[in-house]
């Protein structure tokens, strides 16, 4: 049975080095980037991030994050379900990890940047696509800016917590 848990980001960058992104990409716990474009470089010293993590009898099978970006502006980051593991729903699981988290963090906008290839999975989570995909900023493009409302309904946060015990 898949579990899925609170983690960190000793234990979820070897899953992004080896599986999401690679070895020559020196990325941090947070990320700069900000929503609807550019950069705020004092987001690692004002924001931390949020691991959750998928396991199947101790092997993690998927991760996800995120971090504010602004008061009001929560960023997901970092997808990734193992191959043998993906159409059961994970990703769908750890997605709604992020939007709890970004509800409990009083944020009015959950944002992200999909890759092209991983579109449909974002669109089925409810997300808007806000610009055109593109490689330009993007290492592992083609990818966009993406967002969705985030509503103060409390409904799923209470849910969560009963259901996972966070
Ligand atoms: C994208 C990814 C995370 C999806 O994980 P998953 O656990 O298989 O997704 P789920 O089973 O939770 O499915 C979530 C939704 O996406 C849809 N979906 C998943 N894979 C899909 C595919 N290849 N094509 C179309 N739709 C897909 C499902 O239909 C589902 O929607 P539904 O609940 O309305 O039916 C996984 O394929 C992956 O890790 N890909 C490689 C890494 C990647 O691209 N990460 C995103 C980087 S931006």
């Amino acid at each position: 049975m898949i579990k899925y848990r609170p983690s960190d980001f000793s234990e979820v960058a070897p899953v992004w080095r080896e599986k999401l992104w690679s070895a020559e990409y020196d990325f941090q716990s947070t990320s700069c980037m900000i929503y609807p474009s550019g950069y705020d470089i004092d987001i690692p010293k004002k924001y931390s991030a949020v691991f959750f993590v998928a396991e199947d009898e101790g092997k993690i099978v998927g991760v996800y994050s995120g971090h504010l970006t602004s008061p009001e502006h929560f960023r997901a980051r970092g997808l990734y379900v193992d191959p043998d593991y993906r159409g059961q729903g994970i990703s769908r699981q750890l997605f709604n990890l992020i939007l709890a988290e970004a509800k409990k963090q009083k944020a009015t906008l959950l944002w992200t940047t999909p890759r092209q290839s991983s579109w449909a999975t974002y669109a089925s989570f409810g997300f808007t696509q806000d610009s055109e995909f593109t490689h330009e900023g993007f290492r592992y493009g083609p990818n966009c800016y993406a967002s969705m409302k985030v509503s103060t309904d409390n409904r799923l946060i209470s849910f969560l917590k009963n259901y996972f015990l966070l």
